[in-house]
C-alpha cells in the first residue's frame, strides 16, 4: 500500500492532480513514497471523474495541484479530489496549492468586484479541506482567508541560495512595485545589508496585463541589481522594471521570482527586456515552449516535501525558514 506508516499507524498519503504529476512525483520521492495511485479522467461534456485505488481510510493525505492554465479546470479537480478523501474517511486532508489560485484578485479595487481569493479558500474548506499549504502567497494576510492552519512556505531560501552563486559587487534589491518593498528588504538583510530601491509602476486597472515603470527610486547607478517578484504573468511588470533599472545606470540587472506563469508574451518580453538572467521556481510546470536562454528553474519539490514531513510529523514548519 502507498504511503508512509509511522508511530501510532500513521499513514501519510501524497495525490496528484493531472496538472503537473512530474512535481507530485517528485515530492513523493523525497519523502520516500510514491504517488497515491489515481484514476482519472474526463467526460465528454467536460467533468472530471476522480477514483483513488487504494484505501485512504485514516490517511494524512495531501493533495497537491499546480495551478496553471486552464487554472479552472485544476482547480475543479483538486476539489473533486478533496472530496473524494474526505468521503473516503481520509483523517486530514490539506490541500497544496503552490500556487494559489486566484492569489492576485484579494481586494475589491472598484465597487461590484469579488474578491476570488477569498472564494477560493472557501470553496477548498467546503471540500473538506483541512488545511492549505502554498508558496508566497501574493499578500501574507490572504491566509485569514482560510479559516484553518495555512502553511505559508517562501521560496526565497531556494532562490537566494542560487542568487549568492551568481552574483558579486555592488549589489541593490529592487522591488519592481512599491507593494513588494517589505519582501525585497528581507532579501538584502540576507545579502548582508545590501541597498533598496523600487520602480514606481502603474497600472489601468481597466485592463488586465497592462503596467507602466515610470522611474526608479533609490540608488542602482553601475550596480548589479536584483529584481525580486511573487510572480511573472506576461513579463510585463518585470520587463519594463528591467528596462527602466538599465536606463537609469544598473550595470546588470538578475530576476528573481518565485511563480513562473509566463503567459504569452512573456517568453518574448523577458527574452528581450536586457535581464542577464531570470530564475524561478518550478511551483508551475514551464514546459518547452515557455524557455529561454536566460531562463533558471529551481525546483521546488525538497522544499514542499520537507513541509509536508514537518506537517506530518507535528514538527515545526516555521523552523525551515530560521
Ligand atoms: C503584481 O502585483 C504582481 O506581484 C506581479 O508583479 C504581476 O502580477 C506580474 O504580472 P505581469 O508579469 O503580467 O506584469
Amino acid at each position: 500500500m502507498t504511503g508512509i506508516t509511522s508511530a501510532g499507524e500513521k499513514r501519510l498519503v501524497v495525490c496528484s492532480g493531472r496538472a503537473y504529476p512530474q512535481l507530485a512525483q517528485e515530492v513523493a520521492r523525497e519523502l520516500h513514497t510514491e504517488v497515491l495511485p489515481t484514476t482519472a479522467y474526463d467526460f465528454a461534456n467536460g467533468e472530471i471523474y476522480i477514483r483513488f485505488q487504494e484505501s485512504v481510510r485514516g490517511a494524512d493525505a495531501f493533495v497537491i495541484q499546480s495551478h496553471t492554465a486552464p487554472i479552472n479546470t485544476w482547480l475543479m479537480e483538486q476539489l473533486i479530489m478533496v472530496d473524494a478523501l474526505k468521503r473516503a474517511s481520509a483523517k486530514r486532508i490539506t490541500v497544496v496549492a503552490p500556487f494559489y489560485p486566484y492569489a492576485r484578485q484579494d481586494k475589491k479595487h472598484q465597487g461590484r468586484e469579488p474578491i476570488s481569493a477569498r472564494l477560493i479558500a472557501d470553496l477548498f474548506a467546503a471540500a473538506g479541506a483541512d488545511r492549505l499549504m502554498s508558496v508566497d502567497l501574493h499578500t501574507a494576510q490572504s491566509q485569514g482567508f482560510f479559516d484553518g492552519p495555512v502553511d505559508h512556505l517562501w521560496a526565497m531560501p531556494v532562490l537566494i541560495d542560487y542568487v549568492k552563486t551568481r552574483v558579486h559587487g555592488d549589489l541593490t534589491m529592487v522591488s519592481p512595485d512599491a507593494g513588494r518593498i517589505k519582501v525585497a528588504e528581507r532579501w538584502a538583510n540576507k545579502l548582508g545589508g545590501c541597498p533598496l530601491a523600487f520602480v514606481h509602476k502603474t497600472r489601468d486597472i481597466t485592463q488586465p496585463n497592462v503596467s507602466v515603470a515610470n522611474r526608479v527610486v533609490g540608488d542602482v547607478k553601475g550596480r548589479t541589481c536584483i529584481l525580486v517578484d511573487d510572480l511573472i504573468d506576461t513579463g510585463g511588470t518585470i520587463a519594463e522594471a528591467t528596462k527602466q533599472l538599465l536606463k537609469e545606470g544598473a550595470k546588470e540587472v538578475l530576476v528573481a521570482a518565485t511563480h513562473g506563469v509566463f503567459s504569452p508574451p512573456a517568453v518574448q518580453r523577458l527574452s528581450e527586456c536586457g535581464a542577464r538572467e531570470v530564475i524561478v521556481t518550478d511551483t508551475l510546470p514551464i514546459t518547452p515552449d515557455k524557455q529561454f536562454p536566460q531562463l533558471t528553474i529551481l525546483p521546488i519539490a525538497p522544499l514542499l516535501a520537507n513541509a509536508i514531513s514537518a506537517v506530518f510529523d507535528d514538527g515545526s514548519v516555521t523552523a525551515l525558514f530560521d
